[in-house]
């Protein structure tokens, strides 16, 4: 995380003795990434965060991974409206696609979330729809449509979904890194300052408020770590933390605080960079003016990435380069290494028209994630997908 912050009581000096109320010590925690090597936070707890009194594993739940290669190789298109299972944000994910780099699920919130704990990575959760109250040893965060909450490794957390209604369920795209999630290094100072030329900046990051209290003995958390899910039960809350300081801690970015990069002639998608993960990228498409140029063509031009799977989840507006394939909101598609994608045929000459008749704007909201190694797909997909995607292009071809 890129800077310094303090939330509730710590004292002055590190590792020095810091009494409670009614006697005894708080019990530090630091919380650190890289062996000691890098950002970390250091929490202050009232009972000892290491006293666990039993572990279970938590097999066979209904959102277990099974994934397959890409096999015949074919893009991809997945309606996530058609994913009928609901659950937690936690056990409820629907694993779409993944490699030992990344998870990629979908999830229907309709139940608050166990104490939950990755060991694995960090995570980013981009809510698509209605509310959430993200709880954690730091402190919460309320989660609205567009946030990416980014959740560091080993943060005990929960999820509260707050509907809007019942016509508009919580839903969220959930990605799990097998690392850390990071502000790309381009964007930084040295020292860790956001850059003028930067997208987005340290005013557009929402901390973690806290600190969140809870009372309790034999509290459940289950943890994910290599081996699978475990439930580890804490002799005390682990939400008791009454302090802590340093850069390691959740925060939340809105889609819609992403500043476009906009150029004369069309733009990769590099300028739409939002985090980057181990072997992975994660990029914003925000509404933004089209490419200015009298002759410009602004929609991609058919593009071939040999060394990436490039997965987008459209979230809100018109894609225009999609239009006619049956891409609509909540639809996920994957052009994989292996195969050229580009606008349908047809697109460019419409949004060409468009333009000429005064078009000067793009309304598409979508999240992008580039994985550099090929991205295996679930059974859980599958009951997603439209089967006719891939031959899109040729059939928008042929009736030209
Ligand atoms: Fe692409």
């Amino acid at each position: 995380m890129p800077y310094y912050r303090v939330m509730g009581e710590i004292p002055r000096k590190r590792h020095t003795r810091f009494h409670r109320p009614g006697g005894g010590l708080y019990a530090e925690e630091l919380m650190g990434e890289e062996g000691f090597s890098s950002d970390s936070s250091l929490l202050y707890h009232v009972n000892p965060p290491t006293a666990i009194i039993k572990s279970d594993a938590l097999a066979d739940f209904a959102g277990e991974a099974r994934l397959a290669a890409n096999h015949p190789l074919l893009p991809r298109h997945y309606k996530t409206q058609e994913l009928a299972a609901k659950g937690d944000a936690v056990l409820g994910r629907q694993p779409l696609m993944g490699n030992d780099d990344i998870r990629i699920s979908f999830v229907t919130v309709d139940s608050p979330s166990e104490l939950y704990r990755n060991s694995v990575g960090d995570e980013a959760v981009y809510l698509q729809n209605g509310s959430m109250r993200f709880e954690s040893v730091y402190g919460a965060i309320d989660a609205v449509a567009g946030d990416y909450v980014i959740i560091p490794r080993g943060t005990i957390h929960r999820w509260l979904p707050e509907p809007a209604g019942p016509a508009v369920p919580v839903t969220a795209l959930v990605i799990e890194a097998r690392g850390h999630i990071r502000t790309p290094k381009r964007y930084l100072s040295q020292t860790g300052q956001f850059l003028e030329h930067a997208p987005y900046s340290e005013r557009d990051l929402r901390p973690v408020r806290g600190p969140v209290f809870a009372d309790g003995d034999d509290v459940p958390v289950i943890v994910r770590n290599r081996g699978g899910l475990t439930t580890l039960t804490y002799a005390h809350h682990p939400f008791d933390v009454v302090g802590w300081d340093g850069c390691l801690y959740p925060y939340a970015f809105n889609i819609a605080d992403f500043e476009p990069i906009v150029k004369r002639t069309h733009a990769p998608p590099p300028v739409h960079q939002t985090f980057e993960g181990p072997n992975f990228v994660i990029c914003s498409f925000c509404p933004r003016p089209l490419d200015f140029d009298p002759q410009s063509v602004p929609i991609p031009y058919n593009h071939h990435n040999v060394d990436s799977d490039e997965m987008m989840f459209y979230v809100g507006g018109d894609y225009s380069a999609r239009q006619g394939s049956g891409v609509g909101i909540g639809s996920i598609t994957l052009h994989p290494s292996g195969f050229t994608h580009g606008p349908i045929p047809g697109a460019v000459e419409a949004v060409i028209r468009g333009m000429e008749a005064g078009r000067t704007t793009t309304d598409e909201t979508a999240v992008m994630i580039d994985t550099f190694r090929p991205l295996l797909l679930s059974d859980q997909a599958a009951a997603a997908e439209d089967p006719d995607y891939a031959w899109s292009w040729a059939k928008a071809a042929s009736h030209d």
